[in-house]
C-alpha cells in the first residue's frame, strides 16, 4: 500500500508541476451564490408585472414588478421591483430590473458602455391583464407576459428570437438587514438567515459580505439557435458547450498560473456578451454586470442533451440554446441584440461598448519580448540581431526586471543607466520600446508613488478601511483604487515624460497583472470585501459610502487601462495614438488596449487554442488579440516555434514572449532552417501591414472584428459553425494555420460554394472553387492562406528593418478575380502614429477591377495624405482572357503599360504602372 500511495503521490507531483492548481480556484459548488442559484429548481417564477402600472416615459417602458407568496390567501407581496424596457437605436433593447427601494444602491458598471445608448422610438402597442406588447421602429416586438413575468422578443417576421425568463430562473435577491436569530425557550433557532448570507470562507480566506447575499440571475432562451458563442475568456472551443453535467462557464478576471486547456474555468478576462446563431437568425445578449458571473448553457443539439432533456412532445432534435447568467451582485441589466445577421449583432455590441480605435501602425507589426531583456546591452544586441539576420521587427519589450526593485515608473539604475539613449537607438531604426507597468505598488518607504498614495488615500482599502496590503512581484504591495477619478488623474500624470524618465512618444505600455493579481489573496486576487471609492452622494454613509471589490471586480482592469490611456494621451497633448497591452479585460476594454491570451505554454495545444481564444475575444470586441508566440512557459522545439510564428503572423497582435527561466529563443538561436522560416513568417506579416492597417481602420467604422470566425461571413453553411482552427481576416483572407505536430497535410474548409466563391492560394495563385474541404500539403514552409476571389489586397514587398521605414514604399496590388472577372478592395494610408487623420489627413480609397478597367478612387473625397507610395506591380489572378494592352491615366498623363502572363496563362502581371497613390488613377484594358 505504502509503495502504491507514494508512487501515486509522486506521479501527481510530476503532473502537478505542469498544470494549474485547481484547488486554488473555486468551483460553482464552492462559490456561495453559484451553488445557491444553481440549486434553485426552475419552478414557476414568483415574479409578476402589474399591468396597471405600465407607463412609457420617452423611449422607455416602465412598470412595477412584484414577487408574491402564492401560498397565502390573498397572495402576499414579498418584494417590489421596477422593470424598465428601452428601445436602443439599430435593433437593440435594454431590460433593467432593480429593487424599487433597495436598502443600498446596487452597482452598475461605469466604463463598459462607450456612451449613454442612443434610444429608438418605443411604442406601446397594447396592454391588458395578461400581456403588454411594445415595438421599436425597426419592426421588432416585445411581448411581456404578465404572470409569471416572461419577456419575449420577436424578430421582424414575428417569430420568437430571444426569450427572458422562459425557464423561470429570474432572481433579484433583495438587499436585507441582518435578522436577529429568533430562538424558542429551549434555544432552538426558529428563524435565521440562511447559512453563508453574512460571510463565507474559501480555503483560508474569509469574505465578510457586509451587505449579505445580493445575487441576480436570469435565463435567456434562443429559439432556433444551432450554436452559441462569446463570453470569453476561456481556453475552450469557440462554440459554447452544454454545461449541465459539469461546471458553468465562469467570468471572473483571474491570474491562473499554468491555466489548463479545454476548460470553462475563469482566466484573465471576463466579457459577458453571448451570441446565438442559427439558420434563421443571429441574436445576442450583453449582460451588463461586473461582479463574479457564472453562465450555464444548454444546446439542445448536443448529443448528451438530446438523450436527457429533449422535449418528448416535439420529439427528435430541437434547435434551441438556453443560457442562464448568474452574478453575485449588481442590478439586472441586459441588452438584447436583435441581429438578425451575424454582422448586425456584432455591430450592435460594438455600438454599445465601442470599437478598437485606430492603433499606431507599429503595433500591428512584430514585437519581440522576453522576461527579461536584462540590461541595455542585451536590448542593443537583440535589436542588432534582427538587423544581422534580416528579420523585420518593430518593438522590443521590457518586463518587470527593468525597474528599480519592481517600483514602476523607475529604472534599475545599474542595468538601465541611459534609458533615453536606449530608446533613441531603437527609434533611429523606426523601432519602439514597450515597458511593463503593473497596478500593484511596492510598499516601500521613500518610493514616491507609495508615499503619495498613502498620504492621499489612493489605495484600495480593506474591510476595516485601512490600506489593503497584498503580495505581488515587489513583495508587500498595495493597489491603486482606479475607481477614484483623482487616482486616475494622478496615475495619468505619472506617464508625463518629465515624470517617467527616459520615455518619449516611442515608448508604449504593457499593463499586466491587472485582474488584479494578488499572490496571497483568495484565488490569487483581491478580497471581495475590500473597499473602493464611490462617488459621494448625500445621505449615504457607512456601507453606502463605498463599493466592495465584489461589485466591481471584473471592471478593475478596465479602470486601470483607462487611466494609462489618459496618461498616454495627455503626455503629448493628444497628438500621438497610444498602444497599451492588457491582460485582464471587460466589456469596453477594446477602447483602450490590445489583449493577449496570457501565460500559455510551449505546447501544441496552446498554439491550437490561440485561434479559438482570440476568435472569442474578437467577437466580444477585442479583435486586437494574440498569444505569446512560442509559448511563455517551457521551450518550443524548432517545429513548434516555426508553426507558432506562422500562425502568429496572421493574428492581430504578433509578439514573441517567454518566461525568465526558459532558454533564450531569439530567432537566430535556432537552426538555419528555422531561422529562415521565422524570417519568412515575419516578412509575410510586413508585406501585409497595409492590409491589416486598412482592416483596423474599417473596423473603427463598421464595428466588425478584423479577426473573424467563418460563421460571421458564411453563417448559412452549417459546417462552419464549429470551425475554429481557421479564421478570416476581414472578409478577404482565409487562414488555416498548421496547429498540429508533424503533419504533412491539413484539411481546409473553403466556404462560399453557393455564391460560387473562388479561393486563391496566396503562394501559388492557384484557384480553388469553394466546395467544402480540400487537403493541402503542409511541408514546414507552408502556411495555408487564401485570398478570396473578388478581392484586392495591397502588399509592400520591400524588406526593411521596421514598418516605419516602409512608409513610402511602393505597393503590389493583388487582384483575385471572382467568377464574374471582377474584384474590389480598399486601402487606408496615413502617418501611422498621430491623430491628424481626424483632420482629414489620410487616404481612404477604393480599388475596383473589371474586364475594362481598374480604378483607384477616394471613398472619403475630402481627405488627402501626401504619401510617396506608388504602384510597383499589379498581379491579377484568375484571368480568363488576357487584355492585349493597358493604359494608365493619372492627372493629364497617359502611359502604356507592360504586361506579362504567368502560370497557365491565368496570372497577369502589370509591371511598373508607377501610379502615384496620392492621387486617383485609372487603368483601361483593351482586348
Ligand atoms: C546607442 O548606440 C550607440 C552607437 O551604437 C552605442 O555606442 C551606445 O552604447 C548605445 N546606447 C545604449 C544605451 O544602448
Ligand atoms: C456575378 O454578377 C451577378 C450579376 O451582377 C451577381 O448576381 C453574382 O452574385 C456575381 N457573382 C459573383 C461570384 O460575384
Amino acid at each position: 500500500m505504502k509503495t502504491l500511495c507514494c508512487l501515486l503521490v509522486g506521479i501527481l507531483a510530476i503532473y502537478g508541476s505542469f498544470a494549474v492548481d485547481r484547488n486554488n480556484f473555486k468551483t460553482c459548488e464552492q462559490s456561495g451564490f453559484c451553488k445557491r442559484l444553481r440549486a434553485q429548481k426552475p419552478e414557476k417564477s414568483q415574479y409578476s408585472l402589474d399591468p396597471k402600472t405600465v407607463a412609457v416615459q420617452g423611449n422607455t417602458l416602465v412598470a412595477n414588478v412584484v414577487t408574491v407568496d402564492r401560498e397565502t390567501q390573498p397572495p402576499k407581496v414579498l418584494h417590489k421591483y421596477v422593470l424598465k424596457l428601452s428601445a436602443i437605436k439599430d435593433g437593440t433593447f435594454r431590460v433593467e430590473i432593480n429593487e424599487a427601494e433597495p436598502l443600498y444602491p446596487r452597482y452598475v458598471p461605469q466604463l463598459a458602455l462607450v456612451s449613454a445608448p442612443v434610444t429608438d422610438k418605443l411604442e406601446l402597442v397594447s396592454s391588458d391583464d395578461t400581456k403588454v406588447i411594445a415595438a421599436n421602429s425597426q419592426g421588432h416586438r416585445v411581448v411581456i407576459t404578465v404572470d409569471p413575468l416572461k419577456i419575449e422578443f420577436l424578430d421582424k417576421s414575428g417569430e420568437s428570437a430571444v426569450v427572458l425568463n422562459e425557464n423561470n430562473q429570474l432572481f433579484v435577491e433583495p438587499l436585507r438587514k441582518r435578522k436577529e436569530a429568533v430562538e424558542d425557550e429551549t434555544g432552538q433557532i426558529l428563524e435565521e438567515d440562511e447559512e453563508g448570507t453574512w460571510g463565507e470562507t474559501f480555503k483560508s480566506h474569509h469574505d465578510s459580505k457586509p451587505r449579505g447575499n445580493e445575487a441576480i440571475s436570469l435565463d435567456v432562451s434562443f429559439p432556433d439557435a444551432d450554436q452559441a458563442y462569446g463570453i470569453p475568456e476561456h481556453s475552450d472551443k469557440v462554440n459554447l458547450a452544454t454545461t449541465t453535467s459539469g461546471e458553468p462557464y465562469r467570468l471572473y478576471n483571474l491570474d491562473v498560473f499554468e491555466y489548463e486547456l479545454d476548460s470553462r474555468m475563469a482566466i484573465y478576462a471576463a466579457i459577458p456578451v453571448m451570441y446565438a446563431h442559427g439558420s434563421k437568425r443571429s441574436v445576442g445578449v450583453f449582460w451588463h454586470n461586473s461582479a463574479e458571473t457564472w453562465v450555464d448553457v444548454v444546446n439542445y443539439a448536443d448529443s448528451n442533451v438530446v438523450s436527457s432533456l429533449v422535449n418528448l412532445v416535439t420529439g427528435g432534435q430541437k434547435r434551441k440554446v438556453d443560457a442562464r447568467f448568474m452574478s453575485e451582485s449588481g442590478v439586472l441589466d441586459v441588452f438584447v441584440l436583435m441581429g438578425d445577421k451575424p454582422k448586425d449583432v456584432l455591430r450592435q455590441y460594438t455600438a454599445l461598448t465601442g470599437a478598437v480605435p485606430l492603433p499606431p501602425k507599429f503595433s500591428l507589426a512584430y514585437h519581440q519580448s522576453r522576461w527579461n531583456y536584462v540590461d541595455e546591452n542585451d536590448v542593443a544586441s537583440v535589436d542588432e540581431g534582427f538587423d544581422t539576420h534580416d528579420i523585420p521587427a518593430d518593438a522590443i519589450w521590457l518586463d518587470i526586471e527593468y525597474t528599480n526593485g519592481k517600483k514602476y515608473f523607475t529604472w534599475d539604475a545599474e542595468k538601465f543607466q541611459h534609458p533615453a539613449e536606449m530608446v533613441s537607438n531603437l527609434t533611429a531604426k523606426g523601432r519602439k520600446l514597450v515597458v511593463i507597468i503593473d497596478p500593484h505598488i511596492k510598499r516601500e518607504a521613500g518610493y514616491f508613488l507609495h508615499e503619495d498614495a498613502t498620504e492621499k488615500g489612493y489605495y484600495v482599502k480593506n474591510k476595516d478601511g485601512k490600506d489593503y496590503d497584498g503580495w505581488c512581484w515587489p513583495g508587500s504591495s498595495s493597489y491603486l483604487d482606479f475607481m477614484d477619478p483623482r487616482v486616475r488623474e494622478y496615475y495619468a500624470s505619472l506617464y508625463r515624460y518629465e515624470n517617467f524618465a527616459g520615455t518619449s512618444k516611442d515608448v508604449h505600455i504593457w499593463n499586466d497583472m491587472n485582474e488584479p493579481s494578488v499572490f496571497n489573496g483568495p484565488e490569487v486576487t483581491m478580497l471581495k470585501d475590500n473597499r473602493h471609492y464611490k462617488s459621494p452622494e448625500p445621505g449615504q454613509e457607512g456601507i453606502s459610502s463605498f463599493w466592495e471589490h465584489r461589485h466591481i471586480h471584473n471592471e478593475y482592469g478596465l479602470f486601470h487601462i483607462s487611466a494609462t490611456h489618459k496618461g498616454m494621451l495627455e503626455r503629448d497633448d493628444k497628438k500621438y495614438r497610444p498602444f497599451i497591452l492588457t491582460r485582464s479585460g471587460f466589456a469596453g476594454a477594446q477602447r483602450y488596449a490590445a489583449i493577449w491570451t496570457g501565460d500559455n505554454s510551449a505546447e501544441w495545444g496552446f498554439l491550437a487554442a490561440s485561434v479559438p481564444m482570440c476568435l472569442s475575444l474578437a467577437i466580444a470586441g477585442m479583435s486586437f488579440c494574440g498569444s505569446d508566440v512560442g509559448g511563455f512557459f517551457k521551450y518550443p522545439d524548432s517545429e513548434l516555434m516555426t508553426r507558432w510564428y506562422q500562425a502568429g503572423a496572421y493574428q492581430p497582435f504578433f509578439r514573441a514572449h517567454s518566461h525568465i527561466e526558459t532558454k533564450r529563443r531569439e530567432p537566430w538561436l535556432y537552426d538555419a532552417q528555422t531561422l529562415s522560416l521565422i524570417r519568412d513568417a515575419n516578412r509575410r506579416r510586413y508585406a501585409l501591414l497595409d492590409f491589416w492597417y486598412t482592416l483596423f481602420f474599417e473596423q473603427t467604422r463598421d464595428g466588425l472584428p478584423v479577426f473573424r470566425p467563418l460563421f460571421v461571413e458564411y453563417g448559412d453553411e452549417s459546417e462552419v459553425l464549429t470551425i475554429d482552427n481557421q479564421h478570416l481576416l476581414g472578409d478577404k483572407m482565409l487562414v488555416r494555420p498548421v496547429l498540429e505536430k508533424g503533419v504533412s497535410s491539413v484539411q481546409v474548409y473553403l466556404p462560399g460554394a453557393r455564391t460560387r466563391t473562388v479561393w486563391y492560394d496566396v503562394d501559388t495563385y492557384q484557384a480553388y472553387p469553394a466546395d467544402g474541404y480540400i487537403t493541402v500539403d503542409t511541408p514546414i514552409s507552408k502556411i495555408p492562406v487564401y485570398q478570396r476571389g473578388g478581392s484586392i489586397i495591397p502588399r509592400k514587398e520591400r524588406v526593411r528593418r521596421s514598418s516605419a521605414l516602409m512608409a513610402h514604399d511602393p505597393y503590389t496590388l493583388v487582384v483575385a478575380l471572382d467568377a464574374n472577372n471582377t474584384a474590389t478592395g480598399t486601402l487606408y494610408i496615413d502617418d501611422g502614429e498621430t491623430y491628424d487623420y481626424k483632420n482629414n489627413k489620410y487616404i481612404y480609397a477604393k480599388l475596383e477591377y473589371t474586364q475594362e478597367r481598374m480604378t483607384y478612387t477616394y471613398i472619403d473625397e475630402s481627405a488627402t495624405y501626401p504619401t510617396g507610395s506608388w504602384v510597383e506591380r499589379i498581379v491579377v489572378a484568375g484571368i480568363k482572357t488576357a487584355p492585349r494592352s493597358a493604359k494608365l491615366l493619372q492627372g493629364d498623363s497617359t502611359t502604356s503599360l507592360l504586361m506579362t502572363l504567368h502560370k497557365g496563362n491565368d496570372v497577369l502581371v502589370i509591371r511598373k504602372p508607377a501610379a502615384n497613390m496620392a492621387k486617383p488613377w485609372k487603368i483601361t484594358f483593351s482586348y
